[in-house]
């Protein structure tokens, strides 16, 4: 998994045990590094860098072992799906509804050889199998008080559009 060598690039952020890392063509990696669990994500040009998503992985490593996970709005790096695999998930979904999401997440799996962390295109629970249940559904929703603007960011007139919403449907799953 840790292909690459830390001394090769400069670190331009560090959140928790995160670490924002950049090369020489100025290309940017996400860097996890904490006892013996290692490893390091491609961020897309002028992608998403995530940050809150950072400070609330810290919760999934006591909490997720041998669990069935479902990560609603992964985002491009799919951070919480790929940290809870990382700390001992036994399978995640990782969700979400943008394409380029999808895409560039599907390309990290694949060129990491990620196993069991499932890719999925929905709004949401939408798309999902409404047989399946999950032991823990995580989820770092677009949150921020806006009507409209990005669709990683805007969560409504009071930021709860989509809080509320994942919580009266997560029963179900
Ligand atoms: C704040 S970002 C969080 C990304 C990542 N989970 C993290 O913690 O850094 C919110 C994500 O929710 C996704 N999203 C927004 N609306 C959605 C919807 N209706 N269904 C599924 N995902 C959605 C966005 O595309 C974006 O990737």
């Amino acid at each position: 998994m840790f292909k690459y060598k830390l001394e090769k690039y400069i670190p331009i952020e560090k959140v928790e045990d995160f670490y924002i890392l950049e090369d020489t063509n100025c290309k940017k990696y996400l860097l996890y590094t904490k006892g013996n669990i290692n490893y390091c994500l491609d961020i897309k040009e002028n992608g998403y860098i995530p940050k809150s998503g950072l400070m609330f992985a810290e919760i999934i490593e006591k909490n997720i072992k041998d669990k069935n996970v479902l990560d609603l709005g992964t985002g491009q790096l799919g951070i919480l799906a790929i940290h809870s695999r990382m700390y001992g998930a036994n399978n995640v979904d990782a969700v979400d509804i943008d394409d380029e999401c999808i895409i560039w997440l599907n390309k990290i799996v694949t060129d990491n050889c990620i196993e069991k962390v499932n890719v999925l295109k929905s709004d949401f629970f939408d798309n999902l199998d409404c047989k399946k249940k999950y032991d823990v559904i995580l989820s770092n929703p677009p949150q921020m008080p806006m009507i409209s603007g990005k669709m990683h960011d805007s969560g409504g007139v009071d930021g709860r559009k989509y809080i509320n919403l994942i919580l009266k449907k997560a029963d179900n799953f």
